[in-house]
């Protein structure tokens, strides 16, 4: 595929939406095509899912219940929105993806991380990031920076963010050419710049 498929990553309150906005601007300033996207929510049928997840009205939901919106959500996302851009030949930048499936739900609600795997692979039909940033920092830190209402997710407790980060940790060992640490305690301009060292070398 002709475009770069480029993903964040981190625990609520890293940073990520911010970080989607100044990479969006600054790739588009120097004349890149960018689609920005999150996950959940980013396809039209999406947006109806992400209500279902995250609005407390809702209720609980069973842990593989979510674990199956989530995946169900990104199959939509994949299918309809960054799989066409990447065909146009588009950098597409997503706000979380397969690996908060993996970090949330695994790590978090503790599903297997095996079982995760597959569903999300069925999922995304073999679509993978070229490169992920994880926007990484102390979780203390992370929910201070949460304001307002919290959602669903956000409204757990400190020992679930935790085991989120382990996950997210584990993936960086494992995965070291795709899934990058970035220390997100840095002002957004430096972890911008931080990206932009290694984005630059490939987008020639
Ligand atoms: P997010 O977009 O970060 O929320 P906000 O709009 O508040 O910035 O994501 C919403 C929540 O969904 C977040 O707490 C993480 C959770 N989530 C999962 O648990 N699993 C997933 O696969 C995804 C994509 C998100």
């Amino acid at each position: 595929m002709a475009g770069m498929f480029i993903t964040l990553e981190g625990i609520d309150g890293s940073g990520k939406t911010t970080l989607l906005q100044l990479m969006t601007d600054h790739l588009q300033a120097l004349g890149h095509t960018v689609l920005p996207t999150r996950e959940p929510g980013g396809s039209m049928a999406g947006a109806r899912l992400r209500a279902l997840l995250l609005e407390s009205v809702f209720g609980t939901v069973d842990d593989r219940a979510e674990a199956l919106l989530y995946a169900a959500d990104r199959a939509f996302h994949v299918a309809e929105v960054i799989r066409p851009a990447l065909q146009r030949g588009e950098i597409v930048i997503s706000d979380r993806y397969i690996d908060s499936g993996l970090a949330y739900q695994g790590g978090g609600r503790g599903l297997s991380l095996e079982m995760l795997l597959q569903i999300n692979s069925f999922a995304v039909n073999g679509l993978m990031p070229d490169i992920t940033f994880w926007l990484d920092l102390p979780v203390e830190t992370a929910l201070a920076r949460l304001c307002g209402e919290r959602d669903r997710l956000e409204q757990e407790n400190i020992d679930f963010f935790r085991r989120t980060a382990a996950v997210y940790q584990q993936l960086a060992m494992t995965q070291p050419q795709r899934f990058l640490r970035i220390d997100a305690v840095q002002a957004p301009q430096m972890v911008l710049m931080e990206i932009m060292r290694v984005l630059g070398p490939r987008l020639g």
